[in-house]
């Protein structure tokens, strides 16, 4: 697989702040990333790439340069929350923008807390384009989210690194941890724990500023987002098996493995190790023949604080939920309402295209199993999960499925048909 597109985000973004040339090895292909790259060539980071290898060299973290023009930030919403963070605390106007997918996503959540640390930011009545006044020397705040997201608690906590003090971020449910972990290989010491909150399960986590960052070398693990929609097909077609090497397997981003499981699809996690403070593993399939539900009359249920570390895949496992006798439910996912496209709607659309059974909620839906998918017209409206989700549909379908613009893979995957075709047998 490809390197992780959240955690190549966060290593260019962080080896930008850092003293010295940091090494980049397996450096996303997506388009997402490249967006990173660009807007942090604007900020005055000097950027060779070479393969998958990049070579950074920080600025350090107060030295970046204004831009000249708008930062463009593409279709990405990691790119855009981040690097509001860092911009924030320097000493200049910046403007953040972004397609216009990105342009309708709410941005008040990460507003609202920079302008408590001090920051000017005017909007489009809290959507982008961001001006940023940033200012030295932010002021350190503790802050609750109000929503699950590891977009804001990462802005947070990349403002931090130039507050004088210290910055806490609480969170009432545990959203993906690869901030914290680079913070840690760049040497910012982060810390963790419980936090005082009666009756929830909320963590904290903090940073002290002003920090110093050491450039260093790191291994960006392939990316278990992008190997997901191999998994679900490997283990929904019978007869298949497959093994995906190399690849991230932090605890907050394989929860999806574990519903395949509780599917009764057969996936397995070996030859785990650490590198660069992240797991890292491989990953093996076989497509099953066995009956795919224990409790045939009821939906599986996917709901609650599980939700945000399943985010990116719910899609994916709407669709391997059709396959399953009871079918499955997800509810508490009103965030998919404002990903990269309506992810409710466009799930839904899709599945009901394809010939299943889809009940839409305001923050989820649920789909009837099992269902026997025909080929469709699918439309992902731009949204690369989309796309690859209702590929592996397609797969599964019978007759010839056509997915609009499929293109729009590139965001996250550009390898990803051809990659495929090579694993498909006819
Ligand atoms: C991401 C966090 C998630 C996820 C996105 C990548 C990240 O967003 O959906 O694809 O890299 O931090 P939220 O944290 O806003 O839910």
């Amino acid at each position: 697989m490809p390197g992780d597109k959240s955690i190549s985000h966060r290593a260019a973004i962080i080896a930008a702040l850092a003293e010295g040339t940091s090494l980049i090895k397996n450096f996303s292909t997506s388009a997402d990333c490249n967006s990173t790259l660009s807007c942090l060539a604007q900020l005055g980071v000097s950027i060779e790439r070479n393969g998958g290898d990049l070579l950074i060299t920080g600025a350090g973290i107060s030295g970046l340069r204004e831009p000249k023009a708008l930062l463009d930030c593409g279709n990405s919403g990691t790119t855009m929350r981040l690097l509001a963070g860092i911009l924030a605390g320097q000493d200049f106007k910046s403007t953040l923008t972004g397609d216009q997918s990105l342009r309708a996503r709410p941005m008040q959540r990460i507003i609202e807390p920079l302008r408590m640390m001090g920051a000017g930011i005017s909007s489009d009545d809290g959507r982008a384009p961001l001006n940023i006044q940033g200012q030295k020397g932010l002021q350190p705040i503790s802050y609750e989210l109000l929503v699950a997201s590891a977009q804001v608690k990462s802005c947070l906590l990349l403002a931090g690194l130039s507050a004088n003090g210290r910055t806490e971020v609480i969170e009432n449910e545990t959203t993906r941890d690869h901030t914290e972990r680079m913070f840690r290989s760049f040497g910012v010491p982060i810390e963790t724990g419980d936090a005082e909150r009666e009756g929830e399960n909320a963590r904290f986590v903090a940073v002290n500023g002003p920090a110093r960052l050491t450039a260093r070398k790191v291994f960006v693990p392939g990316d278990v987002s992008s190997a997901a929609y191999f998994i679900a097909a490997a283990a929904l077609l019978p007869g298949s098996s497959m093994e995906v090497s190399d690849v991230g397997v932090n605890p907050t981003r394989i929860l999806f493995l574990k519903q395949l499981r509780a599917m009764r699809l057969d996936v397995e996690v070996t030859d785990e190790r650490e590198e660069n403070n992240e797991p890292v593993g491989t990953i093996r399939v076989r497509g099953s023949r066995k009956q795919l539900s224990e409790r045939p009359d009821t939906p599986m249920m996917i709901q609650g604080s599980v939700v945000p570390q399943l985010i990116d895949e719910l899609p994916l496992l709407a669709v391997a939920g059709s396959q399953i006798e009871g079918g499955l439910e997800i509810r508490d996912a009103a965030e998919l309402r404002v990903k990269e496209s309506d992810r409710i709607a466009t799930t839904a659309q899709n599945l009901r295209a394809m010939g299943a059974t889809v009940e839409e909620f305001d923050d989820g839906l649920s789909v009837a199993g099992a269902a026997r998918l025909h080929g469709a017209k699918i439309e992902p409206r731009g949204d690369h999960r989309i796309a690859m989700a209702f590929t592996v549909a397609a797969l599964l379908a019978e007759g010839e499925t056509e997915i609009n613009e499929a293109e729009c893979v590139a965001v996250s995957f550009p390898e990803f048909f051809e990659l495929l075709e090579s694993v498909v047998e006819r």
